[in-house]
């Protein structure tokens, strides 16, 4: 675990850096670019740009690629949090530490900064000083854009405000939430950094599973925390989905049975990681793969 934190502060301070530099903005009204930057830098786990550039190193890819992918995906995530705190979605005050974006700009400038981090997301992708061409960066973009979009998370979104307004409590909607508002863009993030190393059909189909896993697990703590998590932590605004009939893990199973279905899931992420290295990856990437596989466990144990 050791290694793992280590690797995880060097990722970190990698994405940082390159968010501060993609962030100067020429010709960006001041207040529009303090509200983006006020949520985009107000820190945050980092997740999905580490876990591209742990997929690209195992895989020997393009470092600077999975850098750019994984800080574009962090732009979206940002503002999937903006627009979600918002009073006619969760309603939340807190966020990443501090007072959630429409607290402090007002909701019309907080909508306007996450349209404005989600569109600026793809400019940086497909900028001039983005060095990168051909045919796996073209895939990686257009998976960011699909899991991102109307079949990816935002779909998730949307069918979590229509369970939460109609009452809906069923284990099937429940998956297709989390699948689709959490887990697709740890996928995207993954299989960015898997197309930054040129990975060919069957490592996708297998790395595609692994994500899957852990995108499901991720969202799975997220209720479980939300439930019995520590604030100061979290940084966010925590207790809300009982209160507002939120269909979650633990308003479907209640917390015991949450907790099961947690490792279980993680216990599918290791079975489909250990295929994965079984078959396609040499003895020369069995350090990055060793980082794919604490993760499993830094989400399933994670505080915050
Ligand atoms: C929060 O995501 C929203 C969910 C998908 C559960 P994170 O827990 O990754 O939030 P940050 O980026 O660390 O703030
Ligand atoms: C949101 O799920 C996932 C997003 C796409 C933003 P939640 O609504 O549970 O996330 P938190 O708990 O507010 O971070
Ligand atoms: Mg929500
Ligand atoms: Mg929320
Ligand atoms: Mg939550």
């Amino acid at each position: 675990m050791g290694d793992f934190k280590a690797r995880l502060s060097e990722y970190g301070a990698e994405v940082e850096a390159e968010l501060a530099r993609a962030m100067e903005l020429p010709g960006v009204p001041a207040l529009l670019q303090k509200a983006m930057r006020y949520s985009l830098e107000a820190g945050g786990k980092r997740i999905r740009p580490c876990l591209a550039l742990g997929c690209s190193d195992m895989l020997g890819g393009d470092h600077a690629m999975a850098l750019r992918l994984g800080c574009a995906l962090e732009m979206i995530h940002t503002y999937s949090l903006i627009h979600d705190d918002l009073p006619c979605i969760d309603n939340d005050d807190m966020r990443r530490g501090r007072p959630s974006n429409h607290r402090v700009f007002g909701e019309g400038q907080a909508v306007f900064a996450g349209d404005a981090l989600l569109t600026y997301a793809f400019e940086y992708l497909l900028s001039g000083d983005a060095p990168f061409s051909g045919q796996y960066y073209r895939r990686a973009c257009f998976e960011i854009a699909k899991r991102a979009g109307a079949s990816g998370m935002v779909a998730g979104q949307s069918l979590d405000l229509e369970a939460e307004q109609n009452r809906i409590l069923d284990e099937e909607r429940l998956g297709e939430i989390h699948f689709h508002k959490t887990a697709d863009m740890l996928i995207a993030a993954v299989l960015s950094g898997a197309y930054s190393a040129g990975a060919g059909e069957e490592a996708i189909k297998r790395l595609e599973s692994y994500a899957s896993a852990i995108g499901l697990l991720f969202q799975i703590t997220d209720d479980i925390l939300d439930h019995e998590g520590d604030e100061a932590l979290m940084g966010k605004t925590l207790g809300k989905d009982l209160e507002s009939n939120k269909l979650t893990y633990v308003t479907l199973y209640g917390i015991d049975r949450a907790k099961e279905l947690a490792e279980q899931t993680a216990e599918k992420a290791s079975e489909a990681l250990s295929l994965f290295g079984r078959d396609l990856t040499g003895e020369r990437e069995q350090a990055g793969f060793g980082f794919l596989c604490e993760m499993i466990r830094f989400i399933k144990d994670r505080k915050n």
